[in-house]
């Protein structure tokens, strides 16, 4: 069974391209373009089957909400069991403004996080932190002293292990990057952690990279943390509860071959038994990614160079994947007329780099044309900006027969709330 069995985010029916059964016409004459659709029986089908993959030992879900971090997706997938792992002190608002409940629900990792967001997630009582460094063990020490507690800390291990993915934007656990403590240095982290009484060792995480379509480097990398649990008890960390694995796991886009959760699943769940600790998992991507596109409108066509150009209502601004990291999106007319072309599919930005596709084989899209960029549910609508002043666009959840806007596209009045022509001027 491969992930391509899975339930689609998007049929056919009628020469229509529905969501569910909400053709997405409906959606675009009652929302306009462009806009993020998600389909939630594709998130639950992910969840489900992620869930079974980790079935043996004990284990909890952890989303990844850097991946999309929209209210209702975290709703849905609390609904379903899911706790959360965030980066930033934003993220811990979003999902406690979600429901989720620090102490059992919320992991906070990232590489950077400042002495407030450390304040916020030590005092809100998470269930994790993941630390990066001896200064943010050091500091984190500090600040749950000052606040009379005790908090529950994770060390990120930067397992140094070679990932094949298709950017190197992407890999996060190879000798060098920022992310992690260096695999080396781990003990010393460790020692130091035991010695703060207001720091409970707690975990030991990883995150290998993203988009990993090989189980190759989980095998590696968790081999790698199981061994330096070992070490750490040898040191005396006696209150161990959790092996975090990270996220990582791989969808489809194009025509790659995606990790298939079970195989994921039997290498972690194995490393959690040998270890003796609760799994942890946080993927982003596999549970969203493929739930999710962005509808947008062909506003021109023309010709330039010989080339034909497809000029569409959405932008780099909305979806800027194509354009930081090359990635592939499939791109579909809503409603196919009988030619096809081949054209470059851009969007409005004052950018060359504005583009969803170059010389791409697409059916033919006349202005007025819906297209649907396909599989954006993951690092598309969190990675929107205003740029060229454009307001962001609105995101829309698919269930059944029904659809919702979760998220109001953004107004011209959103664009400037925040500024103001009467400043307070500070004298140096
Ligand atoms: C620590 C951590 N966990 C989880 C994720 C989610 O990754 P993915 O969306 O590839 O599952 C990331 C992504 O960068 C991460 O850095």
């Amino acid at each position: 069974m491969g992930t391509s069995v899975l339930t689609p985010a998007s049929v056919r029916r009628a020469g229509t391209l529905h969501m569910s059964d909400v053709p997405l016409t409906a959606v675009a004459d009652a929302v306009g373009t462009p806009t993020y659709c998600y389909s939630a029986d594709v998130i639950r089908d992910r969840y489900a089957r992620l869930t079974a993959a980790l079935e043996g030992v004990p284990y909890r879900v952890h989303y990844s909400v850097k991946a999309n971090g929209c209210s209702a997706i975290l709703r849905l997938l609390a609904s379903l069991g899911s706790g959360v792992d965030v980066v930033s002190g934003g993220e811990m608002f979003k999902a406690q403004r979600a429901g989720l409940t620090p102490a059992t629900d919320i992991i906070f990792g990232g590489v950077g996080k400042t002495a407030s967001e450390l304040r916020e997630g030590i005092a809100a009582g998470v269930k994790l932190l993941n630390a990066e460094s001896m200064a943010e063990v050091e500091l984190i020490g500090a600040i749950a002293a000052e606040l009379g507690v005790r908090a529950n800390v994770g060390l990120r291990v930067n397992p140094e292990i070679p990932v094949a993915n298709w950017h190197h934007y992407i890999k996060t656990g190879e000798k060098g990057h920022k992310f992690g403590i260096p695999y080396g240095e781990v003990a010393a982290v460790a020692q130091r952690a035991l010695e703060l009484p207001s720091v409970r060792l707690a975990a030991l995480d990883m995150h290998v990279g993203s988009q990993l379509t090989s189980v190759d480097a989980y095998e590696h990398g968790a081999a790698r943390l199981v061994a330096l649990v070992a070490e750490l008890r040898a040191l005396g960390a006696s209150e161990l509860a959790y092996l975090d694995v990270g996220g990582g796991l791989s969808v489809r886009y194009d025509d790659e071959v995606p990790m298939e959760p079970e195989d994921f699943g039997r290498i972690v769940t194995r490393a959690a038994h040998e270890s003796g600790l609760e799994l942890i998992v946080e993927p982003g991507r596999y549970l969203v990614g493929n739930a999710g596109l962005l509808l947008a409108r062909v506003i021109y066509r023309k010709q330039s160079g010989g080339k034909s150009i497809v000029i569409t209502d959405a932008g780099m601004n909305d979806l800027v994947r194509p354009a930081l990291y090359k990635a592939f999106h499939r791109i579909e007319a809503v409603e196919p007329l009988d030619a096809r072309l081949t054209a470059d599919i851009v969007g409005p930005v004052c950018e060359t780099g504005d583009f969803f596709a170059l010389d791409r084989d697409i059916e033919d899209a006349q202005p007025g044309a819906l297209l649907a960029l396909h599989d954006a549910g993951a690092y598309g609508y969190v990675m929107a900006s205003n740029y060229n002043a454009r307001g962001r666009p609105a995101e829309v959840m698919v269930d059944g027969a029904r659809f919702a806007v979760v998220t109001a596209r953004e107004t011209y009045d959103d664009l400037v709330r925040r500024e103001t022509a009467s400043p307070t001027w500070h004298h140096a």
